[in-house]
């Protein structure tokens, strides 16, 4: 079998298209949705991940700031920037980049956000909201994918859906998700005993485990779904968790790294911000 690719970058635009129509519709009410980053420290990725959500946010008219902060900076200077955009009510949404250097709390950053601006649905409240599947922010990365999968018309009730990782940012929450789609969801990660006999069970195979080709052919059932979230980089080469070259003989469908996940995230960072936006009261 050669699998179909799940062209999350198709999707993601055709998905910012419409988010573009939703921000005129805002705007005809005198609302321009606004998102604020802050961006700590020099990190590379982390720059690059955040000129990204500038650049969609611009393309989509959505009101972006960002605000750069050295890696000095106290967790008490970064609690009340924080606080200040709470309060301010040109924007919608605050994200705080992650990683945040290490003499700061990053749970501490998660829950002074206001959950009503918690865009990348990472705080508590939301979290809790999710696993009880009431309306909330979703975190971008797993709404993304299970947008992905719906868009593909890939049946999830009932199905195996197996997780390899168990970040709080991608492999918990989209388990959850899936779940909530009626899928059964088993959680591995890597301390998990034969790891590779769970992923042959799976119907769905969800891989979010931030190591370089992890998952190769032999890892796969026959006929799988798998949606790759990792971005290594390899000398100098971006690839994913999955061994896509073999594994795309055996997998139903697949998701190509770049263009799968990855700009299906940001969408869903605008989605949500717009969300916000129309909630303002
Ligand atoms: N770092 C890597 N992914 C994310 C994300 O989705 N949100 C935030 N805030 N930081 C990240």
């Amino acid at each position: 079998m050669t699998a179909l690719l799940l062209n999350g970058k198709e999707l993601a635009a055709k998905k910012r298209e419409q988010l573009k129509r939703d921000v005129e519709v805002l705007a005809s009410e005198n609302i321009v949705p606004g998102l604020a980053v802050i961006l700590v420290g020099e990190d590379p990725a982390s720059q690059s991940y955040v000129k990204a959500k500038q650049k969609a946010c611009e393309q989509a008219g959505i009101h972006s700031v960002l605000i750069k902060k050295p890696t000095s900076i106290s967790e008490e200077e970064l609690l009340s920037e924080i606080d200040r955009l709470n309060n301010d009510e040109t924007i919608d949404g605050i994200l705080v980049q992650l990683p945040i250097p290490e003499h700061i709390s990053e749970q501490a950053v998660i829950e002074r956000i206001a959950p009503n601006k918690d865009v990348d649905g990472f705080h508590p409240i939301n979290i809790g909201k999710m696993m009880t599947g009431e309306d909330t922010f979703l975190p971008c990365t797993p709404f993304g994918v299970v947008e992905m999968l719906k868009e593909a018309n890939i049946d999830l009730i009932g199905k195996h859906a197996v997780v390899v990782g168990r970040s709080n940012i991608v492999g918990k929450p989209v388990g959850q998700l899936l779940l909530n789609e009626h899928a059964t969801v088993t959680y591995t990660h890597s301390r998990t005993k034969n790891l590779r006999e769970m992923t042959n069970l799976a119907d769905i195979l969800i891989v979010a485990i931030g190591k370089p080709k992890f998952i190769g052919a032999d890892d796969v059932k026959d006929g799988a779904v798998v949606v790759d979230v990792g971005i290594n980089r390899v000398d100098g080469k971006l690839c994913g968790d999955v061994d896509f070259d073999s594994v795309k003989e055996k997998a139903s469908y697949l998701t190509p790294v770049p263009g799968g996940v990855g700009p299906m995230t940001i969408t869903m960072l605008l989605e949500n911000t717009i969300l916000s936006a129309r909630k303002r009261s």
